[in-house]
């Protein structure tokens, strides 16, 4: 902090001006998703200090070399950032994503002016963070495949065909392999059905995996049958099942149904009468309850039905030949 504020008074004592004014610290560019800002602390906690934003243009020499431009000419002001008292300036719809760009900011106190602090090169494209990218999983059953749809938390622009996802995709608890490199929708389909599948996203840049991003957190997805598919699976089951059982059935009247025949015939028949009596019985106490729940002024006349369907039912039973 005192060697700041020596720096500032040295600056200011070769231009013949004595002033304790120190130029802003911590001079960096935040990016995020192309989003870019440049932000500054302030030394002094004057509230009627105002700050002044310029950038130059790195290029380079026709020799390669990167030309370093002189402090006087090439500095270009930000209009939005122009006596500001905010500690931030937003770059990014001032500066081009692909232009390389080296930033400074000082303060003014009224007639006190600070030196220029720096920041260091930036270009959004390279060193923005980017990501995470927004994943969809769609698996589609009638097919046994996944569809992975992304989208970026960004607008993509010109940049779309050397900005790419690298698809990656696990099985249960394998490791991860990578899928494809593309820019839209892939369709997975190396899955098997009933098994849980996890996807996840990273940003390749000129096909290299782009060092300042970050990969979508991984999504998983278990691969349904198909409803074809399981209709075929349960009807094969059911008819197979149906089968073993008559077969079964079969074997069993073949090994005892020859030699007892006669005790078969009457164990098949005696169960047969039964009903047919039961049927009748029923039906008879089915008419009194009806007639019952419908004469209830009448009380005299659901009496003398009772009675004639107690004779009716006790006549049946008497009647009936080997139930005892
Ligand atoms: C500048 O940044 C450094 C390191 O991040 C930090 O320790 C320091 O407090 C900052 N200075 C101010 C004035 O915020
Ligand atoms: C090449 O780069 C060097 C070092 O930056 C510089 O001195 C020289 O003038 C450059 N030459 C040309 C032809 O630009
Ligand atoms: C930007 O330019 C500077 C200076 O010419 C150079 O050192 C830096 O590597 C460049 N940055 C990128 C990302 O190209
Ligand atoms: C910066 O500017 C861009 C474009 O004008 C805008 O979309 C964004 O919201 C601004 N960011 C902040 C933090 O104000």
């Amino acid at each position: 902090m005192f060697l700041k504020y020596l720096i500032g008074l040295l600056f200011l004592t070769r231009r013949g001006v004595l002033t304790l004014l120190s130029p802003p610290v911590n001079v960096t560019v935040k990016s995020v998703n192309l989003q870019s800002e440049l932000c500054w602390s302030p030394v002094t906690n004057d509230e009627n200090v105002e700050y002044t934003v310029q950038y130059r243009v790195n290029r380079k020499s026709s020799n390669g070399s990167s030309k370093e431009s002189s402090d006087h000419d090439d500095w270009l002001e930000i209009t939005e950032c122009e006596a500001t008292r905010a500690r931030r300036c937003n770059l990014t719809s001032v500066i081009d994503v692909f232009i390389n760009v080296t930033l400074r900011v000082r303060a003014r106190d009224g007639t006190r002016t600070s030196p220029w602090s720096q920041s260091s090169p930036f270009k959004a494209i390279d060193q923005t963070r980017l990501g995470p990218p927004i994943v969809k999983l769609w698996p589609i059953p009638e097919t046994g495949k996944l569809e992975v749809r992304m989208r970026d938390p960004f607008h993509r622009n010109d940049f779309t065909h050397d900005l790419k996802y690298r698809v990656y995709y696990k099985k249960e608890d394998s490791d991860w392999m990578m899928y494809e490199d593309t820019v839209s929708t892939v369709l997975i389909d190396k899955f098997e059905v009933g098994l849980n599948y996890c996807v996840k996203v990273h940003y390749i840049w000129r096909s290299k995996l782009r060092p300042n991003s970050v990969p979508s957190t991984p999504k998983c997805a278990i691969i349904s049958e198909s409803e074809t598919a399981r209709s075929i699976r349960i009807t094969w089951i059911t008819a197979s099942l149906i089968g073993l059982l008559i077969g079964v059935l079969l074997l069993v009247c073949i090994c005892t149904g020859t030699g007892n025949y006669d005790k078969l015939k009457q164990a098949l028949q005696a169960p047969l009468r039964i009903p047919e009596h039961l049927r009748e019985f029923l039906s008879g106490e089915e008419g009194s309850s009806t007639s019952n729940s419908s004469s209830n002024e009448e009380p005299i006349e659901r009496i003398s039905l009772v009675t004639i369907d107690k004779e009716v039912a006790e006549e049946e039973l008497s009647s009936t030949p080997g139930h005892t």
